[in-house]
């Protein structure tokens, strides 16, 4: 888990933008697994294993939740069924609601979806933007326990997020950004103790 943290408009989510595709960067190279992606449609970036969820609007409202995650696994040549069964068992939540309109799901839910139908591709790297922002504490306890699965399943995550302490306190590695440009790297604990960051980014607790 790769964390990338930053006061808002630091460039985080421009970041995420640029790594799947969707904004050309002006300078720096994409590289998945040692191979230069840069530059690659998003369409081409998916099927080499980058999905990105992002940080609004990541589902379909109209669409049921199975549709959300059919649309997620449009790649996919054959498999469907068998990956929706997985994804569900990951995520129970969506497994009771496949037929339920995704704009009837609690915010938390929704996320939940957003992350689900990013993985319906199998991904090597799953790129999520703010996870949990805006959720009440018991979601956003819950959506941390699913990324932490897909971790354990052998996703490579990169999360971006506000909350700064929480997540640093879980990233084997995280980036602190500011101003467009990284200020600070190394693993997330480390960066915790690091009293700069503290003042800058995290704030003290009382
Ligand atoms: N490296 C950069 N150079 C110039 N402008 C940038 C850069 N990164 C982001 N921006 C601009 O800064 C603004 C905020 O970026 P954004 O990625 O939405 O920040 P965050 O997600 O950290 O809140 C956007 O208008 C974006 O176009
Ligand atoms: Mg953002």
């Amino acid at each position: 888990m790769t964390a990338v943290v930053g006061p808002n408009g630091a460039g985080k989510s421009t970041l995420l933008k640029a790594i799947a595709g969707l904004i050309r960067p002006a300078a720096g190279r994409v590289l998945l697994n040692g191979s230069d992606v840069t530059g690659l449609a998003p369409e081409k970036l998916i099927r080499e294993g980058i999905a990105y969820v992002p940080q609004a609007h990541n589902v379909f409202p109209t669409l049921t939740v199975r549709e959300n995650l059919e649309v997620g696994g449009y790649t996919r040549a054959a498999g469907l069924r068998d990956r929706i069964e997985f994804i569900t068992t990951m995520f129970p939540d969506l497994g009771a609601a496949m037929k339920r309109p995704a704009r009837t799901l609690s915010g938390g839910q929704r996320n939940m979806l957003a992350m689900a139908r990013g993985l319906m591709v199998d991904p090597a790297v799953l790129l999520l933007d703010e996870p949990s922002t805006g959720l009440s504490p018991r979601f956003i306890a819950t959506v941390w326990e699913h990324i932490r699965a897909v971790c354990r399943s052998g996703v490579a995550v990169v999360v971006v997020e506000q909350n700064t302490r929480q997540t640093l306190a879980q990233a084997a590695w995280a980036y602190v950004m500011a101003l467009g440009a990284t200020r600070l790297a190394g693993p997330g604990p480390d960066l915790l103790r690091d009293e700069e960051v503290v003042d800058l980014y995290v704030g003290r607790l009382t």
